[in-house]
């Protein structure tokens, strides 16, 4: 497969290019799916690797998923760790993010009073997860308080603001599902490696949709979903352990395999019986994701969010929240409308219009979180905005 010549950058292609990137998707049907932030659609070659290799175990199950699928595990790694620039012995393969955000959160060792960082943003299962450690340990979760919109400087000194001599953990967002905001992780790990502060990142949304390098970010745990950006089957996530950081940590789970040393701990054979089908879908998802490549990818899904707000934006009481300007905008963007129940908008365009977007409250932010994917075009874009210009004036 060759969508694109090498030397052109994602606004250069014209919408022909993008279509023959769709046609290797399955349709979407019978919404207009633009909720792509929550689980994105696996490429048609990787549904079908996963079903050929779903029948295989069927014929010898034991010996097939253990024995001839898993195999292949290894060199998933090594391309998974090109990808993102680690180490393959630094990561370990899961079912989702919130699994590996969970092996942190609760592998990591404290003392009662010791300070763990958040804030108000953060995905609420990492939010609860740092809570029960407090209920049960002692520990001292402490809200970092910014808001979504506030510039990358005032969110850097917000953190500083709230580190104490007792900071132990610094919990971060790389972009927030909220409405794709994208925070200054490198340099708040950076503040982090000065002050001995362990640091936790959740990328599950940037993995795959935008460049990302553990190894300029220096965090101590990075975690993601593969079903995602990436486009492998649902099911499937990484934890990436800084080799600083493994020997100290706990698994989730008792490991099988004792004595439990190495990244293999955190792996998903010490989880129990897994599907070995669903992650023989990570191999094409990886090979289809590098004939875009992350950084098209990153600048087709920020020209997607930016068309369909420039048709919106004269929709009476139109209002967003997300900096469009911004490079590291990408799928994901928050808006709501002046005096409209965003709720109900949100059942009417799917009830009414075919139209799937996603409801998303925080704190003072409500309205509908929109995330287009790689495999749409500008003229489902235009066909939302009129669905929604309809919906919104009825
Ligand atoms: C920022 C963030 N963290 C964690 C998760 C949890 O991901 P999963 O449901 O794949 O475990 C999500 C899912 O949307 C997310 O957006």
């Amino acid at each position: 497969m060759n969508f694109f010549a090498a030397n052109r950058s994602a606004e250069d292609e014209g919408e022909a290019k993008w279509g023959r990137v769709r046609a290797e998707y399955p349709a979407q049907e019978p919404f207009l799916n633009l909720n792509n932030a929550a689980v994105s659609p696996p490429p048609t070659v990787v549904e079908e690797a996963v079903v050929d290799a779903y029948r295989f175990i069927s014929r010898n199950p034991d010996y097939n998923m253990w024995s001839k699928l898993d195999a292949a595990l290894p060199a998933i790694k090594r391309e998974l760790a090109e990808l993102i620039d680690c180490t393959p012995e630094e990561i370990a393969l899961n079912r989702n993010s919130s699994e590996g955000l969970s092996t942190a959160i609760f592998g990591i060792p404290l003392s009662q009073g010791d300070q763990v960082l958040i804030s108000p943003w953060d995905y609420p299962s990492v939010r609860a997860g740092w809570l029960q450690r407090q209920q049960r340990e002692g520990i001292q979760v402490v809200n970092c308080a910014f808001d979504l919109m506030d510039s990358d400087d005032d969110i850097i000194e917000a953190y500083l603001g709230a580190m104490t001599p007792r900071t132990r953990v610094l919990q971060l967002t790389h972009m927030y599902h909220w409405n794709g905001r994208v925070v200054p992780v490198k340099r708040l790990c950076e503040m982090a490696r000065e002050r001995n502060i362990i640091t936790v990142v959740d990328g599950a949304q940037t993995f795959a949709q935008m460049p990302v390098s553990f190894r300029e970010l220096d965090c101590d745990f990075f975690v993601t979903s593969l079903h995602k950006w990436l486009g492998a089957p649902v099911g499937n996530g990484m934890l990436i352990v800084n080799e600083r950081r493994i020997d100290r940590t706990w698994p989730l789970l008792a490991p099988f395999d004792q004595p439990a040393v190495h990244i293999d701990k955190f792996d998903h054979w010490n989880l129990g019986t897994y599907n070995s089908a669903i992650q023989a879908g990570i191999a094409p998802a990886i090979h289809f994701h590098k004939t875009i490549g992350a950084e098209r990818m990153h600048a087709r899904l920020r020209e997607l969010t930016r068309y369909w707000i420039g048709l919106a934006r004269d929709i009476p009481g139109f209002k967003l929240h997300t900096d469009i300007g911004t490079d590291s905008l990408a799928a994901i963007s928050l808006f709501s409308i002046d005096n409209v129940d965003m709720k109900q908008l949100e059942g009417n365009l799917r009830v009414e219009h075919q139209v799937h977007v996603k409801y998303r409250k925080v704190e003072h932010m409500e309205g509908l979180r929109v995330s287009p994917h790689i495999y749409m075009l500008k003229r489902d874009l235009d066909a939302f905005v009129a669905a929604l210009r309809n919906a919104a004036l009825q």
